[in-house]
């Protein structure tokens, strides 16, 4: 039995459907924007990572990459307080390209809130936001997502790149978590 078991209560998303979509959204972006743009990845880590590379590879246009590290604070594991810090800053400017956040899931919103809003105050030509997953039943803060993945209902999920307790991040679908089977 693989250690997740115990903690999967189904597969929401299975692999062949995640990768098919990965691939849908690449197309769209790679259409949507121009051969001549100055595109910029930015994967929010951690939990973006593997949307990210797996998108990148479906894109056709030449694009950078670059990673920010975010965290919330305060409240418990599985919520965002809604304080957010930056953990790990970019490592080139964004002003004047066209950046593309790509983020594994918006829950309240608050984390993507303040990264574009820091993101915004740098002045890139173009910001616009793709996320794997989102969940709308659980918004706090307006916010507008340019591509959608998935819309899912309001479960903790975990695996293909989200975690479980910083676990898991590595299986290839997206399952819904037993939370029956949790330490309290
Ligand atoms: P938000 O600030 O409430 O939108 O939270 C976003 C962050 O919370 C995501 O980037 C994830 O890291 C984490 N998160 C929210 N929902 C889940 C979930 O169902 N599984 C794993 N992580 C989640
Ligand atoms: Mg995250």
């Amino acid at each position: 039995m693989p250690a997740y078991d115990q903690y999967l209560q189904e597969i929401l998303i299975d692999a062949v459907t995640l990768q098919n979509r990965v691939a849908e959204l690449g197309a769209q972006i790679s259409a949507e924007y121009g051969e001549n743009d100055d595109l910029m990845l930015i994967c929010i880590l951690k939990g973006g990572v593997m949307f990210m590379v797996d998108l990148s590879r479906h894109i056709t246009l030449p694009h950078e990459m670059d990673f920010l590290a975010v965290s919330s604070y305060g409240k418990g594991v599985r919520e965002s307080s809604g304080n957010v810090r930056i953990d790990m800053d970019l490592g080139s400017n964004v002003t004047n390209r066209h950046v593309l956040i790509v983020e594994d899931i918006i829950d309240s919103g608050e984390t993507l809130r303040f990264v574009m809003d820091v993101l915004k105050a740098r002045h890139p030509a173009s910001l616009k936001l793709c996320t794997l997953l989102n969940k709308p039943s659980r918004r706090k803060v307006d916010i507008e997502i340019d591509y959608v993945g998935f819309e899912i209902e309001n479960k903790f999920v975990f695996g293909y790149g989200l975690d479980l307790d910083e676990k898991f991040r590595n299986l290839p679908f997206v399952g819904v978590v037993n939370l029956d089977a949790l330490p309290k």
